[in-house]
This record gives structure tokens, sequence and C-alpha cells, in this order.
């Protein structure tokens, strides 16, 4: 395991969180240094700044400013100069003609466009996951695995400069593009990461003592190998939450946490984002969408030596099949022989009369 960080990563308690009340937010002051690049995201474009260009059909480029530097495209080019010193939301125009719309990217579109090893967590599922496992300025967070870094910056932003994030990847090429990802997007190393390379269960317990950890986010294979790990890191009441690519993970995934005893009942969502299209009288959904990302799961950490709560209902019948699993078992109503005859009557395909209704055997 190799451990690094930019800088000791402070306890919830040791200093003001971002928010922290009778006090200014630490970068709200123009002019003020912020740890995170916070001054970096507000006022004139400068020299080494990612810069995000519109053109007019929607396209975008994506250039770092740089002084006497150009920007060229077959219709034509300008000189980055032109930008510098200015505003974000400047229009520059091509020597082709060409105008661009020039912005900070938003972390959405920086997420979108960086380089990636691993697969990303979009921004649709970011955020579900910042506000429903509820990570809070000051929070003392563990993730794994880290990939190319996309939801680490999502946690880093809700942690904030004073909180705490552990991110542990056990790819040491995906622990690369996630380091250069992330600090490139904050313009520096972050004063509340810590990246490690390792296998979770080997590092969270080397790096948290027992019931130390507020929240934990996985995003990997197979989480269930982690349970043990998480459960022993996790305080009283912190949460686990879990983003998974298939149904047999999710199910996996929230077996083994019950078969465990000490988290709370699990609960599981997916969501769907449909974007609009916007033209005139045209208002509709867009033709095209994601349909699919990832589910997620979130659950809670008992107290020690609490067993989880039963639960109230009963599971459906057959949902925990002892024997082969049946079609009444995986929720299908049985067809009666009545309503299959009448079927066959509308198809055209009517049984002999009183004669035998299985078909012939195969010759
Ligand atoms: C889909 S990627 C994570 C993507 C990341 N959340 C993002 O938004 O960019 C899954 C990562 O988990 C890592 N991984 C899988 N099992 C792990 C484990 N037990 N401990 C640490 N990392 C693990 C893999 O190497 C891979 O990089």
């Amino acid at each position: 395991m190799t451990t690094s960080s930019s800088a000791p990563g402070p306890r919830a308690t040791t200093g003001p969180a971002d928010d922290a009340p009778g006090g200014a937010p630490r970068d709200s002051v123009p002019g003020a240094v912020g740890a995170t690049g916070a001054t970096l995201r507000r006022g004139p474009l400068r020299v080494g700044e990612r810069v995000q260009l519109t053109d007019p059909r929607g396209r975008l480029h994506t250039i770092t400013l740089a002084a006497d530097a150009t920007f060229h495209t077959h219709k034509g080019y300008f000189r980055h100069d032109e930008l510098i010193g200015g505003p974000e939301g400047s229009v520059v125009t091509s020597s082709g003609g060409v105008a661009y719309l020039a912005l900070r990217p938003l972390l959405s579109d920086y997420v979108l466009s960086m380089p990636r090893g691993a697969a990303v967590v979009y921004p649709k599922d970011a955020g579900q996951i910042v506000a429903m496992a509820d990570i809070y300025p000051g929070a003392r967070v563990i993730e794994a695995g880290v990939g190319s870094g996309a939801l680490t910056m999502s946690l880093l932003r809700a942690v904030g400069d004073h909180g705490y994030l552990h991110s542990i990847e056990r790819r040491e090429d995906f622990a690369a593009i996630a380091r250069a990802n992330v600090e490139t997007f904050f313009g520096g190393p972050h004063p509340a990461w810590n990246l490690s390379i390792g296998d979770l269960s080997d590092v969270m317990p080397q790096v948290e003592g027992p019931g130390q950890v507020d929240r934990v986010v996985l995003d990997m294979l197979a989480p269930w190998e982690n349970i043990d790990a998480v459960a022993h890191a996790l305080a009283p009441g912190g949460v686990l939450v879990a983003y998974v690519a298939t149904t047999t993970q999710l199910s996996r995934l929230a077996e083994d946490l019950r078969d465990d005893g000490r988290f709370t009942e699990p609960q599981a969502w997916e969501s769907m984002v449909r974007g609009w299209h916007l033209e005139g009288l045209a208002v509709r959904p867009e033709h095209r969408m994601i349909g699919h990302t990832g589910f997620l799961l979130t659950t809670r950490r008992m107290a020690d030596g609490v067993p989880a709560p039963e639960r109230r209902r009963r599971p459906a019948k057959g949902a925990y099949p002892e024997h082969e699993w049946t079609p009444d078992d995986l929720g299908e109503r049985p067809v009666s022989d009545k309503k299959i005859r009448r079927v066959r009557r509308d198809l055209g395909a009517v049984p002999p009369q009183g004669g035998d209704t299985t078909p012939p055997a195969a010759t």
C-alpha cells in the first residue's frame, strides 16, 4: 500500500466548516486565496486556466489559456490573448468568422470531457450520492475505487477544505489518472484529500480506527467483499452508499448486508434524467437519453451489539426460493387454461374439438 496526502486530513472537529456560522465562507472575499481553487473559478480569465469554447452548432472545445498561443480549427484561428484578462461569457470570433462562447467548464462539463481510465460516475449519480448519503462539510469519508476520480471531485466539493476524504484504489495506473484529473480541476492538491493504492479491505483498517468514519462510498465490482471492513470503520449511524451497474450485483450486496446483521434495511434506486428540447413551440423531451448508468444502494451502521430490526413486512412469497425458480416465484401471474383456449380461438389456432390438444411428437 502507498499512501500520499497533500496535507494531513483534518478531523471534522479540527477546523471551521466552509459554512461555519459567524464567519464568511473562506473563499467569498474577492482576492482571498481559496485552497480548493475557488478564487481560480471567479474573475477574469487567466493564463493556465481551462476554458470551454462552444461554437454556433453547440460543439465543445476545451483549451488551456497560454500567452501568445493560438486556437486553430478548419474555420480559422484566434489568439488566446483575446480571452486572457477578459470575463467569462465573452465571445471571440475566429479569422474564419466563427463565434466561440468562452466559459470556465463546470464540474459536470469537466468530468464528461476529462481523460478516463475506468468508467466514471456521471454527474446525475454523483449528485444523488452526495445528497442521499448526506455527505456534509467536515465529514470523514472513505471512497473506493477511485477509477478516474470523477466521483472523488464531487465528494471533495461536499466535504469541503476542512473535511476528510480518503480514496483507495487498487490500480496504481488508475490512481495516477485520478490524481491528475483531480489536481487539474482544483488547480493543485486538495487539502482534504488522501489517496492510497491498495485493496480497500487491506488499506481501510490500517488508516481508520474502528467506528471513526462517517460515510463510505463504494464504486467497485464486488462491494460485498468489503462488508466486514466497512462495518469496522463506520461509526454508528454512518452511511454506506454503493454504486453498482447490474441488478445481480445489487441483489448480492443487499442480501449479504442483511445476512451481516450490522446494517439497517438497504434502500435501492436508480435515477433517470431526460433532457428537454426547447425551441419556440417545439418543447419536448430529447429523442435520446442515457437509459442506464447504475443502481445506488444505501444502508446505515447499527450500534455495536444491536441487531438490525426484523422487517415488518414478510418477504414476498417465492422471493427466497428453496427450489428451482418458477414463474410464480418471479411474480408472473398464472394464465388459466380457459384464457389460453380463448386466445387460441381468437388467433384461429383452435385445438381439435374434443381431441387431444398436445402437439404431435416431432419426427
Ligand atoms: C468504475 S471504477 C470507479 C470510477 C470512479 N468512481 C469515478 O467516478 O471515476 C471502479 C474502480 O474500483 C477499483 N476497485 C475495485 N475493487 C477494489 C477494491 N477492493 N479496493 C480498491 N479499489 C477497487 C478498480 O480498480 C476501478 O478503478
